[in-house]
């Protein structure tokens, strides 16, 4: 769901807050204007009232003028006869004038009117005319039924005219009080939302930002108090969500510096080791032949001995020195294979007779163990530094003898399988504890029970794989304690294989 900004929130707010004083504003408009209209109408119905009456007044008047002047012979009744005559059509135009957009009342004011001429000209003038010849007669039509029932016709249709003003004053403003108090509720319903909606606002901003905000606050502390796997789910305003975000790649990436810190720091304290080991164990393993080399030099030095004890003791001296430059280029070759500085001179050549060679070295008469040697009927080829390789067989083969009791059987077989060459050399001797299989291969690692029964530096087989893993090849070990050891190297071999010319067995 995509989450609102702060600013879009505050927006649709507005809006709604808009939308209802809007709203408030159309209803007090439309409540106004009826009431104006009521208003309008009422002093427009309170005109017509009077002017009804007038005209009501009006034929009071000429009624009872004409009946002065019949009952008297007063000219004066005349008089006011006609002046109340002369009244008539202004006071009724009037009335006609103020019920013109009324069609019912427009008819009534007609209907008046034409009572009135009707009045005027069919009865009063006669009467008038009458009189003047004969008071007597006249009298008598002034009293008769006529006169009643003309004026009695004219109030009739003026307060019929009346009523139906009042009936639309009334209306009008019954009209005007509802659509008022509709217009009330409108506004109270519109200021309770607006209430609300403010309310609900308030709640919407403290869920999604006050209440966000805090938890990262929290979690900054917790942070702060070393705890860097703190992460929190991305909530509230789109800003807050991106805070939160933030924060939590902020400490991702702290937890991550901090582990590569630890690693570091572990390599470190692990370079230290070695170093605390190297110097340790260069010093105790060049004690050893040196002490031997210095002794008898200077056992030679001071005294005479027989030739054959002299050879005796040379021999000696030379074994240690060859250990002595041994361990030197153990030494070396770790330092170069630590920097990738091992640079292999590559040429081909046949790994059975690489293996025939060290054997023989290794197995010199009189041997302390016996060889089993098992060499294919065909030279395999392979690519290589065959030096180097040499130095591999070679620490196998010195490894076999070292941890196998004297007269124990070695065996070396050479074969190919698939598109390698492989060597295995097998013994009989001490094995190595499932714990200690690989780490056979460590610098500086040796065994126990191997350390205390002979000499080395845990470098051989560090050396010899790295040798083989830059040629591409493995080395392995499969091997359980007390019942021997055997350690397969591999390697790929040559792309063409010579012709059955090569020399074969040894
Ligand atoms: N054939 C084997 N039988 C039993 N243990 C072995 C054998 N070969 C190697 N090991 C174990 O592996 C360890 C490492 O061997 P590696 O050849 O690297 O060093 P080393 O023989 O101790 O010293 P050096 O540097 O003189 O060869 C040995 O100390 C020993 O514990
Ligand atoms: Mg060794």
């Amino acid at each position: 769901m995509r989450r609102l900004s702060l600013v879009q929130r505050v927006g649709l707010l507005a809006a709604g807050i808009a939308a209802l004083v809007g709203i408030l504003f159309v209803a007090a408009l439309v409540a106004i204007l009826s009431l104006r209209n009521a208003e309008a109408r009422e002093s427009r119905s309170k005109d017509v009232t009077v002017a009804t009456l007038r005209v009501r007044t009006l034929s009071a008047d000429l009624e009872s003028a004409l009946r002065g002047y019949v009952l008297s012979a007063n000219p004066r009744f005349v008089v006011i006869f006609q002046t109340a005559r002369a009244r008539v059509p202004a006071d009724v135009g009037r009335l006609r004038d103020l019920v013109r957009d009324d069609p019912p009342q427009r008819v009534r004011a007609q209907r008046v009117e034409n009572e009135l001429q009707g009045y005027l000209v069919d009865y009063a003038d006669n009467v008038i005319f009458l009189a003047q010849l004969s008071r007597a007669a006249a009298t008598g039509q002034a009293a008769g039924s006529e006169a009643k029932r003309r004026i009695g016709e004219i109030n009739g249709t003026l307060d019929e005219l009346l009523a139906a003003e009042n009936r639309r004053a009334g209306n009008a403003s019954a009209h005007a009080r509802d659509v008022a108090n509709v217009a009330v509720g409108v506004g109270i319903g519109a200021i309770v939302v607006s209430s609300a909606l403010v309310l609900l606002f308030g709640a919407w901003v403290a869920r999604g930002v006050a209440r966000p905000v805090r938890r990262v606050a929290e979690a900054a502390v917790e942070v702060a108090g070393g705890d860097l796997t703190v992460r929190l789910e991305p909530e509230g305003t789109a800003e807050v969500s991106a805070l939160v975000t933030a924060f939590n790649s902020m400490t991702g990436s702290l937890e991550l510096g901090r582990h590569q810190l630890i690693a570091q720091n572990e390599q470190l304290r692990e370079g230290e080791r070695h170093k605390r080991d190297l110097i340790s164990m260069v010093s105790h393993e060049l004690r050893t032949p040196l002490s031997a080399v210095l002794g008898f030099t200077a056992l030679l030095l001071e005294r005479d001995f027989p030739p054959d004890e002299q050879r005796r003791y040379l021999e000696i001296i030379d074994t240690q020195a060859r250990r002595l430059a041994s361990l030197a280029g153990d030494f070396l070759d770790v330092q170069l294979l630590a920097g990738g500085d091992l640079t292999l001179v590559r040429t081909r050549f046949d790994l059975a007779e690489l293996v025939r060679e060290q054997a023989q070295l290794f197995f010199l008469e009189p041997a302390s163990h016996r060889l089993a040697l098992d060499l294919p009927g065909e030279p395999l080829v392979v690519d290589g530094d065959r030096d180097r390789l040499s130095q591999v067989v070679g620490n196998l083969l010195s490894n076999a003898i070292k941890y196998s009791p004297p007269d124990g059987e070695v065996r070396v077989s050479v074969r190919s399988e698939g598109r390698d060459a492989v060597v295995s050399v097998s013994d009989d001797g001490i094995g190595i504890s499932p714990q200690d299989g690989q780490r056979v291969f460590e610098k500086f690692f040796r065994a126990a029970d191997a350390a205390a029964t002979v000499g080395g530096t845990g470098l051989g087989l560090a050396v010899a794989r790295d040798i083989v893993s830059s040629h591409e090849g493995t080395l392995d070990v499969q091997s359980a304690p007390g019942k021997g050891s055997t350690f397969l190297l591999r390697l790929p071999l040559g792309v063409q294989q010579p012709a059955a010319t090569a020399s074969a067995n040894p």
